[in-house]
């Protein structure tokens, strides 16, 4: 039997693009959404509170805007089920209400589903171990001109990986327009650039002497994150409670 999808957001950019891939897959359908725009036809019930759906589902999957994650958050409460949160930007109250939450469910978190940039982060803390503090450590990234958050939860996830790899000695830099002074030692600029339609660009840079290394990730369509997204769907069904996220995936 396949697994049973409730999908959170199903109308936005990103639900759409895991329907479409959802209709061509033999072991996961959609069988209910949540969202708050019912501007698009579904081929199944679309909910505007997440907390009303009806149907039986197996696993969540979330990619939304933190304004929906009460709602959400209470269907998990009401179902323990797992779920996939793919939502960016959220405040660490939320973040600690996903701990709560994992307590009686399979609680999967991560802010960038693509393979590539989970295999960026592995290098970039290599180099990280080797390079600072001879190297700065500069994060660029770019998206498209809807996104709402910046940095991107993508760049701070760089920056927390690569934080944990040099014991927490670095402070974050997000805005050098109101100091006049020379750049810490202990600085990792975060820099967001943001237009067009951009799927999603992440560069680390290390700067040294005479030098420069730049590991770079480009998703060029928005299916990278949603084929992760759906292996992880795969990969929770069945789990006990607890919080995963894509190192358990890959490994
Ligand atoms: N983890 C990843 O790999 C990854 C990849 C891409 C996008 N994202 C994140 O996923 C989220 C969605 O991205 P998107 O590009 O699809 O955005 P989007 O704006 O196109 O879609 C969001 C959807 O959520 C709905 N929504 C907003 N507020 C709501 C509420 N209060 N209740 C119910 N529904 C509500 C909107 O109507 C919209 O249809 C963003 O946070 C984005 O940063 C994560």
């Amino acid at each position: 039997m396949a697994i049973r999808v409730f999908l959170n957001g199903c109308n936005g950019r990103m639900g759409q693009v895991i329907s479409g891939l959802a209709k061509d897959s033999q072991d996961l359908e959609i069988v209910a959404g949540s969202d708050l725009s019912q501007a698009v036809v579904q081929p199944f019930p679309v909910f505007a509170r997440a907390q009303d759906c009806d149907v039986a589902f197996d696993v969540i999957i979330d990619f939304s805007n933190p304004a929906a994650l009460p709602n959400l958050f209470e269907l998990i409460r009401n179902t323990q089920k797992p779920a996939v949160i793919c939502t960016t930007g959220l405040e660490e109250a939320e973040k600690n209400e996903l701990d709560g939450l994992a307590q009686a469910s399979a609680i999967f978190v991560s802010a960038n589903m693509s393979l590539g940039v989970n295999i960026l982060i592995s290098l970039a803390q290599k180099a990280a171990a080797i390079l600072y503090p001879d190297f700065d450590i500069e994060i660029i990234e770019a998206h498209h001109r809807q996104k709402v958050d910046a940095p991107s939860g993508t760049a701070l996830m760089i920056a927390d990986a690569l934080n944990q790899t040099l014991d927490n000695q670095l402070e974050y830099t997000y805005d050098r327009s109101q100091v006049r002074q020379k750049r810490g030692d202990r600085e990792l600029g975060l820099s967001s650039i943001r237009g067009g339609t951009i799927v999603g660009e992440h560069t680390v840079l290390f700067a040294g002497g005479e030098e420069t290394i730049s590991i770079h990730h480009s998703a060029q369509s928005r299916n990278v994150f949603a084929r992760g997204a759906l292996a992880a769907a795969r990969f929770l069904a069945g789990k006990p409670a607890g919080r995963y996220e894509m190192k358990d995936l890959i490994n």
